[in-house]
Protein backbone atom coordinates (compact mmCIF):
# COMPACT_ATOMS: atom_id res chain seq x y z
CA UNK A 1 0.00 0.00 0.00
CA UNK A 2 1.42 3.56 -0.83
CA UNK A 3 2.08 6.44 1.50
CA UNK A 4 -1.24 8.33 0.16
CA UNK A 5 -3.24 5.27 0.64
CA UNK A 6 -2.36 4.22 4.01
CA UNK A 7 -2.54 8.37 4.66
CA UNK A 8 -6.01 7.85 3.27
CA UNK A 9 -7.21 4.87 5.05
CA UNK A 10 -5.46 6.28 8.34
CA UNK A 11 -8.06 9.46 8.35
CA UNK A 12 -10.71 7.08 7.24
CA UNK A 13 -10.07 5.80 10.26
CA UNK A 14 -9.93 8.91 12.41
CA UNK A 15 -12.59 10.26 10.97
CA UNK A 16 -14.92 7.44 12.02
CA UNK A 17 -14.11 7.05 15.80
CA UNK A 18 -14.31 9.85 18.59
CA UNK A 19 -12.01 11.77 18.58
CA UNK A 20 -11.29 12.23 14.56
CA UNK A 21 -12.03 15.05 12.53
CA UNK A 22 -15.89 15.57 11.52
CA UNK A 23 -16.99 15.77 8.27
CA UNK A 24 -18.69 19.18 8.49
CA UNK A 25 -16.23 21.81 9.65
CA UNK A 26 -12.69 19.76 9.95
CA UNK A 27 -12.91 16.86 7.34
CA UNK A 28 -9.95 15.46 5.95
CA UNK A 29 -7.56 17.36 3.62
CA UNK A 30 -7.78 14.15 1.72
CA UNK A 31 -11.16 13.62 1.76
CA UNK A 32 -12.78 13.74 -1.91
CA UNK A 33 -15.74 14.19 -3.81
CA UNK A 34 -17.64 11.47 -5.62
CA UNK A 35 -19.63 11.62 -8.68
CA UNK A 36 -22.74 12.75 -7.96
CA UNK A 37 -25.52 14.21 -10.30
CA UNK A 38 -26.15 17.79 -8.50
CA UNK A 39 -29.78 17.87 -9.08
CA UNK A 40 -33.15 17.98 -7.18
CA UNK A 41 -36.10 19.34 -8.90
CA UNK A 42 -37.80 20.39 -5.89
CA UNK A 43 -35.03 22.34 -4.04
CA UNK A 44 -34.85 24.33 -7.16
CA UNK A 45 -38.75 25.07 -7.61
CA UNK A 46 -38.82 25.83 -3.93
CA UNK A 47 -36.32 28.39 -3.15
CA UNK A 48 -37.07 30.12 -6.79
CA UNK A 49 -41.11 30.38 -5.99
CA UNK A 50 -39.69 32.10 -2.18
CA UNK A 51 -37.33 34.69 -3.93
CA UNK A 52 -34.80 34.48 -1.26
CA UNK A 53 -32.08 35.03 -3.87
CA UNK A 54 -32.53 38.43 -5.22
CA UNK A 55 -34.11 38.91 -8.45
CA UNK A 56 -31.54 37.93 -11.67
CA UNK A 57 -29.47 35.86 -9.61
CA UNK A 58 -31.16 32.55 -9.15
CA UNK A 59 -28.89 30.63 -11.65
CA UNK A 60 -25.64 32.25 -10.11
CA UNK A 61 -27.19 30.83 -6.76
CA UNK A 62 -27.51 27.53 -8.26
CA UNK A 63 -23.86 27.48 -10.32
CA UNK A 64 -22.40 27.94 -7.12
CA UNK A 65 -24.12 25.61 -5.21
CA UNK A 66 -23.14 22.60 -7.79
CA UNK A 67 -19.53 24.42 -7.75
CA UNK A 68 -17.50 22.15 -5.06
CA UNK A 69 -16.40 24.62 -1.83
CA UNK A 70 -12.95 26.23 -1.92
CA UNK A 71 -11.30 25.27 1.36
CA UNK A 72 -11.01 28.00 3.61
CA UNK A 73 -8.73 28.04 7.05
CA UNK A 74 -8.58 29.46 9.87
CA UNK A 75 -5.72 29.36 12.44
CA UNK A 76 -6.42 28.19 15.87
CA UNK A 77 -4.88 28.46 19.53
CA UNK A 78 -4.02 31.58 21.26
CA UNK A 79 -2.37 34.50 20.18
CA UNK A 80 1.05 34.30 20.21
CA UNK A 81 1.27 31.34 18.52
CA UNK A 82 -1.48 31.94 15.75
CA UNK A 83 0.98 34.44 14.87
CA UNK A 84 3.85 32.62 14.27
CA UNK A 85 1.73 29.87 11.99
CA UNK A 86 0.30 33.24 10.04
CA UNK A 87 3.65 34.62 9.71
CA UNK A 88 4.88 31.18 8.12
CA UNK A 89 1.83 30.62 5.69
CA UNK A 90 2.12 34.25 4.33
CA UNK A 91 5.84 34.36 4.08
CA UNK A 92 6.44 30.99 2.86
CA UNK A 93 3.52 28.88 1.44
CA UNK A 94 0.97 31.71 0.20
CA UNK A 95 4.06 32.63 -1.71
CA UNK A 96 5.12 29.54 -3.36
CA UNK A 97 1.67 28.92 -4.30
CA UNK A 98 1.65 31.73 -6.55
CA UNK A 99 4.05 30.44 -8.94
CA UNK A 100 2.24 27.34 -9.27
CA UNK A 101 -0.51 27.02 -12.44
CA UNK A 102 -2.47 23.87 -12.74
CA UNK A 103 -4.01 23.07 -16.44
CA UNK A 104 -2.69 26.64 -17.57
CA UNK A 105 -4.47 28.51 -14.65
CA UNK A 106 -2.26 30.03 -11.97
CA UNK A 107 -3.16 29.79 -8.39
CA UNK A 108 -4.79 32.75 -6.60
CA UNK A 109 -3.49 34.05 -3.81
CA UNK A 110 -5.45 33.02 -0.91
CA UNK A 111 -6.59 35.69 0.54
CA UNK A 112 -7.60 36.99 4.15
CA UNK A 113 -11.57 36.63 5.13
CA UNK A 114 -12.40 40.69 5.63
CA UNK A 115 -14.47 40.29 8.44
CA UNK A 116 -12.24 37.89 10.46
CA UNK A 117 -10.06 39.69 13.04
CA UNK A 118 -6.35 39.77 12.51
CA UNK A 119 -5.59 37.51 9.16
CA UNK A 120 -6.61 34.49 11.47
CA UNK A 121 -8.95 33.23 8.86
CA UNK A 122 -7.97 32.46 4.81
CA UNK A 123 -9.91 31.96 1.51
CA UNK A 124 -8.56 30.33 -1.25
CA UNK A 125 -9.70 29.41 -4.38
CA UNK A 126 -8.65 25.60 -4.29
CA UNK A 127 -10.91 22.88 -3.71
CA UNK A 128 -9.67 19.62 -2.01
CA UNK A 129 -9.76 17.91 -4.44
CA UNK A 130 -7.18 20.19 -6.48
CA UNK A 131 -5.28 20.89 -3.40
CA UNK A 132 -5.13 16.53 -2.82
CA UNK A 133 -4.35 16.07 -6.40
CA UNK A 134 -1.52 18.21 -7.53
CA UNK A 135 1.50 17.46 -6.93
CA UNK A 136 2.70 21.15 -7.40
CA UNK A 137 0.72 21.81 -4.04
CA UNK A 138 2.24 18.67 -2.53
CA UNK A 139 4.30 20.74 0.22
CA UNK A 140 1.23 23.32 0.92
CA UNK A 141 -1.08 20.18 1.26
CA UNK A 142 1.40 18.10 3.76
CA UNK A 143 1.60 21.30 5.97
CA UNK A 144 -1.74 21.76 6.24
CA UNK A 145 -2.48 18.41 6.99
CA UNK A 146 0.31 18.63 9.65
CA UNK A 147 -1.31 21.40 11.41
CA UNK A 148 -4.40 20.32 11.27
CA UNK A 149 -3.76 17.00 13.40
CA UNK A 150 -1.62 19.53 15.53
CA UNK A 151 -4.32 21.49 16.22
CA UNK A 152 -2.99 24.70 14.59
CA UNK A 153 -5.25 24.92 11.72
CA UNK A 154 -8.90 24.08 11.17
CA UNK A 155 -10.38 23.64 8.16
CA UNK A 156 -13.42 25.71 9.10
CA UNK A 157 -16.41 26.72 6.65
CA UNK A 158 -15.89 30.47 6.18
CA UNK A 159 -20.03 31.06 7.34
CA UNK A 160 -19.16 28.35 10.55
CA UNK A 161 -16.96 30.97 11.62
CA UNK A 162 -19.29 34.09 11.65
CA UNK A 163 -21.74 32.91 15.53
CA UNK A 164 -18.90 33.34 17.74
CA UNK A 165 -17.85 36.89 16.26
CA UNK A 166 -21.60 37.83 16.86
CA UNK A 167 -21.37 36.85 20.19
CA UNK A 168 -19.18 40.16 21.45
CA UNK A 169 -17.18 37.67 23.93
CA UNK A 170 -15.55 38.75 26.40
CA UNK A 171 -13.31 36.88 29.03
CA UNK A 172 -15.76 36.86 32.29
CA UNK A 173 -18.64 35.72 29.96
CA UNK A 174 -20.07 32.77 31.39
CA UNK A 175 -20.92 30.37 28.11
CA UNK A 176 -23.05 28.17 27.06
CA UNK A 177 -22.76 26.14 23.69
CA UNK A 178 -26.02 24.61 23.09
CA UNK A 179 -25.29 22.01 20.24
CA UNK A 180 -21.27 22.27 20.26
CA UNK A 181 -19.93 19.02 18.58
CA UNK A 182 -18.25 18.79 16.54
CA UNK A 183 -16.55 21.84 18.34
CA UNK A 184 -15.10 23.75 15.82
CA UNK A 185 -17.24 27.03 17.23
CA UNK A 186 -16.72 26.40 20.80
CA UNK A 187 -12.58 26.24 20.02
CA UNK A 188 -13.53 29.72 19.03
CA UNK A 189 -15.21 30.86 21.96
CA UNK A 190 -12.82 29.62 24.36
CA UNK A 191 -9.85 31.25 21.96
CA UNK A 192 -11.66 33.80 22.69
CA UNK A 193 -12.28 34.03 26.74
CA UNK A 194 -8.68 33.18 26.61
CA UNK A 195 -8.08 36.60 23.67
CA UNK A 196 -6.37 38.74 26.57
CA UNK A 197 -2.36 36.61 27.09
CA UNK A 198 -2.22 38.56 30.38
CA UNK A 199 -4.98 36.63 31.95
CA UNK A 200 -4.17 33.18 32.48
CA UNK A 201 -6.78 32.04 33.74
CA UNK A 202 -10.10 33.84 32.86
CA UNK A 203 -12.91 34.00 35.28
CA UNK A 204 -15.32 32.94 32.57
CA UNK A 205 -15.75 29.57 30.85
CA UNK A 206 -17.82 27.97 27.95
CA UNK A 207 -19.50 24.39 29.07
CA UNK A 208 -19.88 22.56 25.65
CA UNK A 209 -23.09 20.53 25.56
CA UNK A 210 -24.28 17.77 23.19
CA UNK A 211 -26.88 15.35 22.80
CA UNK A 212 -24.84 12.58 20.80
CA UNK A 213 -22.32 10.63 23.51
CA UNK A 214 -20.26 9.58 20.78
CA UNK A 215 -19.65 13.42 19.52
CA UNK A 216 -19.34 14.73 23.21
CA UNK A 217 -15.61 12.98 22.62
CA UNK A 218 -14.89 15.28 19.81
CA UNK A 219 -15.93 18.37 21.88
CA UNK A 220 -13.10 16.60 24.35
CA UNK A 221 -10.65 16.08 21.40
CA UNK A 222 -11.08 19.83 20.60
CA UNK A 223 -10.91 21.65 24.34
CA UNK A 224 -7.33 19.31 25.32
CA UNK A 225 -5.83 20.94 21.99
CA UNK A 226 -6.34 24.05 23.77
CA UNK A 227 -5.52 23.12 27.10
CA UNK A 228 -7.97 25.58 28.67
CA UNK A 229 -9.04 24.94 31.94
CA UNK A 230 -12.41 26.98 31.47
CA UNK A 231 -14.42 24.63 29.18
CA UNK A 232 -17.01 21.69 30.84
CA UNK A 233 -18.20 19.37 28.10
CA UNK A 234 -21.62 17.80 29.03
CA UNK A 235 -24.04 15.28 27.59
CA UNK A 236 -27.99 16.36 27.13
CA UNK A 237 -30.94 17.00 25.24
CA UNK A 238 -30.21 21.09 25.00
CA UNK A 239 -34.28 20.94 24.64
CA UNK A 240 -34.48 20.42 28.61
CA UNK A 241 -30.72 21.29 29.54
CA UNK A 242 -31.17 21.30 33.47
CA UNK A 243 -30.57 24.71 35.51
CA UNK A 244 -27.02 24.82 37.14
CA UNK A 245 -26.81 26.31 40.68
CA UNK A 246 -23.83 28.04 41.81
CA UNK A 247 -22.42 29.67 44.83
CA UNK A 248 -23.21 33.01 45.33
CA UNK A 249 -20.38 35.37 47.25
CA UNK A 250 -22.40 35.07 50.91
CA UNK A 251 -22.96 31.33 50.85
CA UNK A 252 -26.19 31.38 48.66
CA UNK A 253 -27.37 28.98 45.99
CA UNK A 254 -28.30 30.83 42.89
CA UNK A 255 -29.51 29.73 39.64
CA UNK A 256 -26.99 29.92 37.03
CA UNK A 257 -27.73 32.39 34.04
CA UNK A 258 -25.29 32.60 31.08
CA UNK A 259 -23.98 35.71 29.19
CA UNK A 260 -23.81 34.26 26.28
CA UNK A 261 -25.28 31.24 24.50
CA UNK A 262 -24.71 29.93 20.88
CA UNK A 263 -27.62 28.17 19.93
CA UNK A 264 -26.21 26.30 16.86
CA UNK A 265 -29.36 23.74 16.24
CA UNK A 266 -29.43 20.77 14.10
CA UNK A 267 -31.01 22.06 10.57
CA UNK A 268 -31.22 20.18 7.52
CA UNK A 269 -27.94 21.36 5.92
CA UNK A 270 -29.69 22.25 2.71
CA UNK A 271 -26.42 25.69 3.00
CA UNK A 272 -24.11 22.57 3.18
CA UNK A 273 -24.39 20.95 -0.25
CA UNK A 274 -21.67 22.55 -2.20
CA UNK A 275 -19.54 20.17 0.63
CA UNK A 276 -22.26 17.75 1.79
CA UNK A 277 -23.31 16.14 -1.72
CA UNK A 278 -25.25 13.99 -0.50
CA UNK A 279 -28.34 16.51 0.45
CA UNK A 280 -28.85 16.69 -3.33
CA UNK A 281 -30.38 13.48 -3.24
CA UNK A 282 -32.01 13.36 -0.29
CA UNK A 283 -33.40 17.50 0.27
CA UNK A 284 -37.01 17.60 0.27
CA UNK A 285 -38.76 19.81 2.57
CA UNK A 286 -39.91 17.50 5.40
CA UNK A 287 -36.62 17.51 6.72
CA UNK A 288 -37.31 21.33 7.67
CA UNK A 289 -41.12 20.06 9.12
CA UNK A 290 -39.62 17.46 11.03
CA UNK A 291 -37.03 20.04 12.59
CA UNK A 292 -38.70 23.50 13.17
CA UNK A 293 -40.36 22.09 16.34
CA UNK A 294 -37.37 20.92 17.44
CA UNK A 295 -35.49 23.94 16.78
CA UNK A 296 -37.81 25.53 18.46
CA UNK A 297 -38.05 23.93 21.97
CA UNK A 298 -34.08 24.22 21.96
CA UNK A 299 -34.17 28.14 21.67
CA UNK A 300 -36.85 28.63 24.33
CA UNK A 301 -34.42 26.53 26.21
CA UNK A 302 -31.65 28.87 25.45
CA UNK A 303 -33.72 32.28 26.28
CA UNK A 304 -34.80 30.83 29.61
CA UNK A 305 -31.39 30.28 30.99
CA UNK A 306 -29.85 33.92 29.45
CA UNK A 307 -28.89 36.37 31.99
CA UNK A 308 -31.08 39.39 31.13
CA UNK A 309 -28.95 41.59 29.21
CA UNK A 310 -27.32 38.63 27.74
CA UNK A 311 -27.12 37.64 23.79
CA UNK A 312 -27.95 34.51 21.88
CA UNK A 313 -27.29 33.51 18.65
CA UNK A 314 -29.10 31.19 16.30
CA UNK A 315 -27.72 29.61 13.57
CA UNK A 316 -28.21 27.16 11.04
CA UNK A 317 -26.71 25.77 7.91
CA UNK A 318 -29.91 25.82 6.32
CA UNK A 319 -31.67 28.37 4.21
CA UNK A 320 -35.32 27.70 4.64
CA UNK A 321 -37.32 30.00 6.74
CA UNK A 322 -39.15 26.77 8.41
CA UNK A 323 -35.79 26.17 10.08
CA UNK A 324 -35.17 30.38 10.41
CA UNK A 325 -36.92 33.04 10.43
CA UNK A 326 -40.09 30.74 11.58
CA UNK A 327 -37.97 30.09 14.81
CA UNK A 328 -36.99 33.57 15.51
CA UNK A 329 -40.14 34.98 14.86
CA UNK A 330 -41.90 32.21 17.40
CA UNK A 331 -39.55 33.17 19.69
CA UNK A 332 -40.22 36.70 19.79
CA UNK A 333 -43.86 36.49 19.69
CA UNK A 334 -43.34 34.04 22.99
CA UNK A 335 -41.32 36.56 24.47
CA UNK A 336 -43.73 39.24 24.52
CA UNK A 337 -41.04 41.70 24.12
CA UNK A 338 -38.58 40.46 26.58
CA UNK A 339 -36.24 39.52 23.56
CA UNK A 340 -35.25 41.95 20.47
CA UNK A 341 -33.14 41.48 17.30
CA UNK A 342 -30.13 43.08 17.72
CA UNK A 343 -28.75 44.75 14.79
CA UNK A 344 -25.35 43.13 13.77
CA UNK A 345 -25.34 44.88 10.14
CA UNK A 346 -22.09 47.01 11.01
CA UNK A 347 -20.14 43.64 13.30
CA UNK A 348 -18.29 41.99 10.10
CA UNK A 349 -17.45 44.34 8.07
CA UNK A 350 -17.35 43.52 3.91
CA UNK A 351 -19.40 40.35 5.23
CA UNK A 352 -22.58 40.21 2.12
CA UNK A 353 -25.79 38.91 3.05
CA UNK A 354 -29.14 39.18 2.81
CA UNK A 355 -31.49 40.89 5.47
CA UNK A 356 -33.93 38.16 7.08
CA UNK A 357 -37.23 37.62 5.09
CA UNK A 358 -40.66 38.88 6.55
CA UNK A 359 -42.81 36.17 3.79
CA UNK A 360 -42.70 33.13 2.95
CA UNK A 361 -44.68 30.16 2.11
CA UNK A 362 -44.34 26.19 2.86
CA UNK A 363 -44.46 23.38 0.81
CA UNK A 364 -44.99 19.39 1.12
CA UNK A 365 -42.20 16.98 -0.07
CA UNK A 366 -45.09 16.32 -2.61
CA UNK A 367 -45.00 19.63 -3.76
CA UNK A 368 -47.89 20.94 -2.44
CA UNK A 369 -48.28 24.19 -1.39
CA UNK A 370 -49.62 26.31 1.86
CA UNK A 371 -49.53 30.08 2.21
CA UNK A 372 -50.84 30.28 5.88
CA UNK A 373 -51.96 27.72 8.66
CA UNK A 374 -55.75 27.99 7.08
CA UNK A 375 -55.20 26.28 4.35
CA UNK A 376 -53.40 23.47 5.82
CA UNK A 377 -56.03 20.45 5.92
CA UNK A 378 -56.67 18.90 9.44
CA UNK A 379 -54.94 15.50 8.26
CA UNK A 380 -51.33 17.78 8.14
CA UNK A 381 -52.25 18.97 11.46
CA UNK A 382 -49.35 16.69 13.04
CA UNK A 383 -46.50 17.51 10.88
CA UNK A 384 -47.41 21.49 9.49
CA UNK A 385 -47.61 23.31 12.52
CA UNK A 386 -48.85 27.10 13.10
CA UNK A 387 -45.92 28.25 14.29
CA UNK A 388 -44.35 27.67 10.74
CA UNK A 389 -45.93 30.44 9.27
CA UNK A 390 -44.94 34.15 9.30
CA UNK A 391 -47.10 35.83 11.90
CA UNK A 392 -50.25 37.45 10.27
CA UNK A 393 -50.84 40.56 12.48
CA UNK A 394 -48.63 42.82 10.25
CA UNK A 395 -47.72 45.06 12.96
CA UNK A 396 -46.42 42.43 15.23
CA UNK A 397 -44.07 41.57 12.02
CA UNK A 398 -42.91 44.49 11.40
CA UNK A 399 -42.06 45.25 15.36
CA UNK A 400 -39.87 42.01 15.28
CA UNK A 401 -37.19 43.95 12.61
CA UNK A 402 -36.68 39.93 11.31
CA UNK A 403 -35.07 41.55 8.29
CA UNK A 404 -32.21 42.20 11.05
CA UNK A 405 -31.46 37.88 10.25
CA UNK A 406 -28.64 37.25 8.48
CA UNK A 407 -28.84 35.09 5.30
CA UNK A 408 -25.20 34.64 3.69
CA UNK A 409 -26.13 33.25 -0.12
CA UNK A 410 -23.23 30.74 -2.00
CA UNK A 411 -23.15 32.64 -4.78
CA UNK A 412 -22.20 36.04 -3.35
CA UNK A 413 -18.72 35.52 -1.75
CA UNK A 414 -18.90 32.01 -3.08
CA UNK A 415 -19.05 30.14 0.59
CA UNK A 416 -21.56 27.85 1.98
CA UNK A 417 -24.96 29.09 2.98
CA UNK A 418 -25.63 30.19 6.17
CA UNK A 419 -28.62 31.62 8.67
CA UNK A 420 -28.01 33.81 11.99
CA UNK A 421 -29.56 35.48 13.99
CA UNK A 422 -28.76 37.82 17.37
CA UNK A 423 -31.14 37.80 20.27
CA UNK A 424 -30.57 40.50 23.11
CA UNK A 425 -32.65 39.65 25.99
CA UNK A 426 -33.92 42.46 28.05
CA UNK A 427 -36.47 41.42 30.62
CA UNK A 428 -37.16 37.98 31.90
CA UNK A 429 -39.07 35.48 29.82
CA UNK A 430 -43.04 36.37 30.47
CA UNK A 431 -43.38 32.50 32.38
CA UNK A 432 -40.56 33.07 34.51
CA UNK A 433 -40.97 35.86 36.30
CA UNK A 434 -41.00 36.54 39.61
CA UNK A 435 -43.53 38.33 41.91
CA UNK A 436 -42.84 39.58 45.13
CA UNK A 437 -44.40 37.43 48.04
CA UNK A 438 -47.99 38.72 48.38
CA UNK A 439 -50.21 39.17 51.04
CA UNK A 440 -53.82 37.47 50.08
CA UNK A 441 -55.39 40.20 50.30
CA UNK A 442 -52.47 42.55 48.34
CA UNK A 443 -53.42 40.41 45.51
CA UNK A 444 -56.47 41.36 45.34
CA UNK A 445 -56.76 45.10 46.40
CA UNK A 446 -54.53 46.41 43.76
CA UNK A 447 -52.18 44.32 41.08
CA UNK A 448 -48.54 45.38 41.40
CA UNK A 449 -45.96 45.18 38.75
CA UNK A 450 -43.97 42.52 39.16
CA UNK A 451 -40.44 43.11 40.55
CA UNK A 452 -38.31 42.59 37.13
CA UNK A 453 -40.69 42.67 34.38
CA UNK A 454 -40.78 45.77 32.21
CA UNK A 455 -43.30 48.33 33.31
CA UNK A 456 -46.50 47.23 31.26
CA UNK A 457 -46.75 43.97 30.30
CA UNK A 458 -49.32 42.41 31.64
CA UNK A 459 -49.43 40.27 34.58
CA UNK A 460 -49.41 36.55 33.68
CA UNK A 461 -52.74 34.82 34.87
CA UNK A 462 -50.39 32.35 37.58
CA UNK A 463 -47.78 34.22 39.20
CA UNK A 464 -44.73 31.77 39.49
CA UNK A 465 -44.22 30.80 43.20
CA UNK A 466 -41.45 32.99 45.27
CA UNK A 467 -38.14 31.06 45.03
CA UNK A 468 -38.67 30.14 41.52
CA UNK A 469 -36.98 32.11 39.32
CA UNK A 470 -36.55 32.28 35.80
CA UNK A 471 -34.72 29.22 34.29
CA UNK A 472 -35.54 27.27 37.44
CA UNK A 473 -38.05 25.98 39.30
CA UNK A 474 -39.25 23.81 36.84
CA UNK A 475 -37.69 22.12 33.54
CA UNK A 476 -38.34 22.98 30.24
CA UNK A 477 -41.90 21.77 29.19
CA UNK A 478 -43.61 21.86 32.40
CA UNK A 479 -43.70 25.41 32.67
CA UNK A 480 -42.48 26.79 29.48
CA UNK A 481 -45.05 27.18 26.51
CA UNK A 482 -45.89 24.44 24.79
CA UNK A 483 -44.43 23.30 21.46
CA UNK A 484 -45.95 22.12 18.19
CA UNK A 485 -45.57 18.01 18.63
CA UNK A 486 -45.02 17.23 15.07
CA UNK A 487 -43.62 13.57 14.35
CA UNK A 488 -41.09 12.52 16.30
CA UNK A 489 -37.89 15.47 15.50
CA UNK A 490 -35.13 14.53 17.42
CA UNK A 491 -35.11 11.12 15.20
CA UNK A 492 -34.66 12.68 12.04
CA UNK A 493 -32.03 11.18 10.15
CA UNK A 494 -31.33 13.85 7.20
CA UNK A 495 -29.81 16.84 9.49
CA UNK A 496 -26.58 18.10 9.30
CA UNK A 497 -24.23 17.64 12.13
C1 LIG B 1 -25.01 21.93 13.50
S1 LIG B 1 -24.29 20.73 14.48
C2 LIG B 1 -23.36 21.72 15.58
C3 LIG B 1 -22.05 22.17 15.03
C4 LIG B 1 -21.18 22.80 16.08
N1 LIG B 1 -21.83 23.93 16.71
C5 LIG B 1 -19.84 23.24 15.53
O1 LIG B 1 -19.68 24.42 15.24
O2 LIG B 1 -18.95 22.41 15.41
C6 LIG B 1 -25.65 20.27 15.44
C7 LIG B 1 -25.32 19.40 16.63
O3 LIG B 1 -26.51 19.31 17.40
C8 LIG B 1 -26.51 18.08 18.04
N2 LIG B 1 -27.90 17.86 18.51
C9 LIG B 1 -28.95 17.35 17.85
N3 LIG B 1 -30.04 17.35 18.64
C10 LIG B 1 -29.65 17.87 19.84
C11 LIG B 1 -30.31 18.10 21.08
N4 LIG B 1 -31.62 17.82 21.24
N5 LIG B 1 -29.59 18.62 22.09
C12 LIG B 1 -28.27 18.91 21.94
N6 LIG B 1 -27.60 18.69 20.80
C13 LIG B 1 -28.28 18.20 19.76
C14 LIG B 1 -26.00 17.12 17.00
O4 LIG B 1 -25.48 15.96 17.64
C15 LIG B 1 -24.93 17.96 16.33
O5 LIG B 1 -23.70 17.69 16.90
Amino acid sequence: MGKRSRQRKKEHQNNSKPGGRDNRDNAGWGAGYTDIVKENKLFEAYYQELGLVPEGEFDQFMEAMREPLPATIRITGYKSHAKEILHCLKNKYFKEIQEVEIDGQKIEAPQPLSWYPDELAWHTNMSRKILRKSPLLEKFHQFLVSETESGNISRQEAVSMIPPLLMKIEPHHKILDMCAAPGSKTAQLIEMLHSDMDVPFPEGFVIANDVDNKRCYLLVHQAKRLNSPCIMVVNQDASCIPRLQIDTEDGQKDTLFYDRILCDVPCSGDGTMRKNIDVWKKWTTSNSLHLHGLQIRIAVRGVEQLAVGGRMVYSTCSLNPIEDEAVIATLLEKSEGALELADASADLPGLKWMPGVTKWKLMTKEGQWYKDWSEVPANRHTQIRPTMFPPTDTEKLANMKLERCMRILPHHQNTGGFFVAVLVKNAPMPWNRRFPKLRKEQLFSSVPQPEDSPVGTPLPETPLEDGEREGGGKEAGEDSPKEPEADDQTKEPNMCG
